[in-house]
C-alpha cells in the first residue's frame, strides 16, 4: 500500500516533500490510512476535521481521529459547523430540494477549501472504489462537466487549492485491511443520513462486476483517466467569480455554501421546514 501511493504520487506528480500538505480528515479508514502511510512515506501532513453536526457519529468520528493523531503527534485542526457556521448538515438538509449527501459534499468542498489557505495542496482520502462508483455515475447521466472535472490531481486556479488523491489506486477493502494491520483504530459505523446515497449504491453494483470480472473497475477508472477524460474537456480552467456573500470562487452571484447556509439558518424562523 505504501509502495501503491508512492507511486501514484509520483507518477501523477502531486506533490514534494517542500510542498505543505493539509489532508481532510473524517476518522474513517481511508484518510486514517492515508494520513499513516503519508507519514511512514516521510512527509508532513497536517489534518483538518470537518465537525458536521451529525449527532453521535460525528462526535465518535472526532474522538477517533483525536486519538490518532495524539498518538503519532500530528497537527490537526477541528472546523464545527454548527459552531462555526451557525449549521448542521441534517438541518440543512430539512429544508433543501437537495440531498443530504450533496448538501454535505458541497459543504465539504467549501470547508476543506478555505481550510487549504496557507497549504500548496489538499490532500483527500479518495480511493479506487469511490472514483470509479463517481465516474460510473457521471457516465449515467452523462454529466460531461464532473467528467471534465474528474482526475487524480486538480491543479490549483484563482481562489481554489491545488487537489490530490494519492489512494485512487487502492481498493476500500485494502484501506480496511491496512487500518487493522497498522492497529488504526477508525469509525465503522456508516453514516446515518447515507440512505439514497447514490456513490454507495454504485459501490455496491460495481462490486457485483467486479466479482465477475476481476480488475474492471481499475481498468474503467484508468482507462478513463488514460483515454477518455480529454474529450470532457479535462484540465480547463473553470471561469470563476466571487460569491457577493463570502468572496469565495463561484460560478454564480453567490456560491452555492452561502446558499444552503441561509436557507439553514433561516428556516427554523419562519417554520417552514
Ligand atoms: Fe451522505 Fe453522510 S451525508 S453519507
Ligand atoms: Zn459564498
Amino acid at each position: 500500500m505504501q509502495r501503491q501511493v508512492a507511486r501514484t504520487i509520483h507518477d501523477y506528480e502531486m506533490f514534494g516533500g517542500e510542498d505543505r500538505l493539509l489532508l481532510g480528515v473524517s476518522g474513517g479508514k481511508d484518510s486514517l490510512a492515508l494520513w499513516d502511510i503519508l507519514t511512514e512515506l516521510g512527509y508532513s501532513v497536517d489534518g483538518i476535521y470537518l465537525h458536521l453536526g451529525i449527532g453521535e457519529y460525528s462526535s465518535e468520528s472526532l474522538q477517533l481521529t483525536e486519538r490518532f493523531a495524539a498518538s503519532r503527534r500530528l497537527e490537526m485542526r477541528i472546523i464545527d459547523l454548527p459552531v462555526d457556521y451557525g449549521f448542521s448538515i441534517p438541518q440543512a438538509a430539512a429544508g433543501q430540494s437537495r440531498s443530504a449527501c450533496s448538501v454535505c459534499g458541497l459543504s465539504k468542498r467549501y470547508l476543506l477549501n478555505e481550510a487549504a489557505d496557507g497549504y500548496d495542496v489538499l490532500v483527500t482520502g479518495h480511493n479506487l472504489d469511490d472514483e470509479a462508483a463517481t465516474l460510473l455515475g457521471n457516465v449515467l447521466t452523462w454529466n460531461t462537466e464532473y467528467l471534465g472535472r474528474q482526475a487524480p490531481v486538480l491543479p490549483a486556479v484563482e481562489g481554489l487549492v491545488r487537489k490530490v488523491k494519492p489512494l485512487i489506486r487502492v481498493a476500500e477493502r485494502e484501506t480496511a485491511a491496512y487500518a487493522v494491520l497498522r492497529g488504526i483504530e477508525y469509525e465503522v459505523e456508516e453514516c446515518p443520513m447515507v440512505a439514497g446515497n447514490t456513490v454507495n449504491r454504485l459501490k455496491e453494483r460495481m462490486n457485483l462486476l467486479e466479482e465477475q470480472s476481476p480488475g474492471v473497475k481499475q481498468q474503467f477508472l484508468f482507462g478513463f483517466f488514460e483515454r477518455g477524460a480529454e474529450h470532457f474537456g479535462a484540465g480547463t480552467k473553470p471561469e470563476l467569480g466571487s460569491c457577493l456573500s463570502c468572496g469565495g470562487p463561484t460560478t454564480g452571484a453567490v456560491c452555492a455554501f452561502c446558499r444552503v447556509r441561509d436557507r439553514a439558518i433561516r428556516l427554523p424562523e419562519k417554520g417552514d421546514a
